[in-house]
């Protein structure tokens, strides 16, 4: 049996209330024996944390995504440091910065990122990290403050030549969805390309439905579709690449 892990999901959404344990059961027979829920806000990070807390393997993310930085308060760091050195927390995040939907004034993105790096370091916790068309403040940043500290860049969808810069920084790369839609040559050929011992997978759900369920629900079970795909990509077996991608997520999040 294959042993894959979802190191990105959202199965604190309420599009999962209705049906969270059989979507986490349906997963598990698919041969998605890890999930990571990651929180986006203080309510979702909360909540991943319950999840992880009530389930021998979910674990938890916190932090507050670039989009709700504007609303961060010292309390709130106060709450993710706590949270950040349970057990069952295994990364911050995700957070970052996002300049496509711009919800959050820059420099406010760019502070709070900066202090969740921090929290990190003082937790020594890996970092998840959202980045929408802001690679280079993001490089910059990474650069600047996260120097030492390990952390994969999710839903990877820049250039190979950013990826490039990333594995030199010895960082990892999550795939997720985009992997299996039709035009998705720029993440197929990254996919492709990745060093095995840097690649991670993930369904980023209840967003980015992979082939051939767009238009549904997302759910960590799809990570399968995702495995699929990349093994094709790379001619390699699905059972290689679960193996790899799972003992990959393992040594990020420090698990066994
Ligand atoms: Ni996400």
């Amino acid at each position: 049996m294959i042993e894959l892990f979802d190191t990105h999901a959202h199965i604190d959404d309420e599009q999962f209330d209705a049906d969270r344990e059989d979507v986490i059961i349906r997963a598990a027979e698919k041969g998605v024996k890890y999930i990571l829920c990651a929180g986006a806000s203080m309510e979702s990070s909360a909540r991943a944390v319950a999840l992880a807390e009530s389930h021998p393997d979910v674990y938890a993310a916190v932090g507050v995504h670039p989009h709700d930085a504007g609303t961060v308060n010292e309390e709130d760091y106060l709450q993710l440091a706590q949270w950040a050195t349970l057990p069952k927390v295994a990364a911050i995040g995700e957070i970052g910065l996002d300049y496509y939907y711009d919800l959050s004034p820059r420099d406010v993105q760019k502070t709070v990122f900066g202090r969740q790096l921090d929290l990190a370091r003082q937790v020594g916790k890996p970092f998840i990290i959202h980045d929408r068309d802001a690679h280079g403040d993001i490089l910059d940043i990474v650069r600047k403050q996260a120097q030492g500290l390990s952390g994969v860049f999710h839903c990877f969808s820049g250039s190979w030549e950013m990826a490039k810069e990333l594995l030199k920084l010895g960082y990892y790369l999550a795939i997720g969805g985009p992997v299996t839609f039709k035009n998705a040559a720029k993440v197929q050929r990254v996919a492709a390309q990745i060093p095995l011992d840097r690649l991670l997978i993930e369904t980023d759900c209840p967003y980015l439905t992979p082939h051939p369920h767009r238009g549904h629900r997302n759910e960590p079970a799809y990570v399968r579709l995702v495995a699929e795909e990349i093994a094709r990509i790379r001619n390699i077996s699905l059972e290689e690449l679960a193996a790899a991608t799972t003992f990959n997520a393992k040594q990020l999040f420090k698990i066994e």
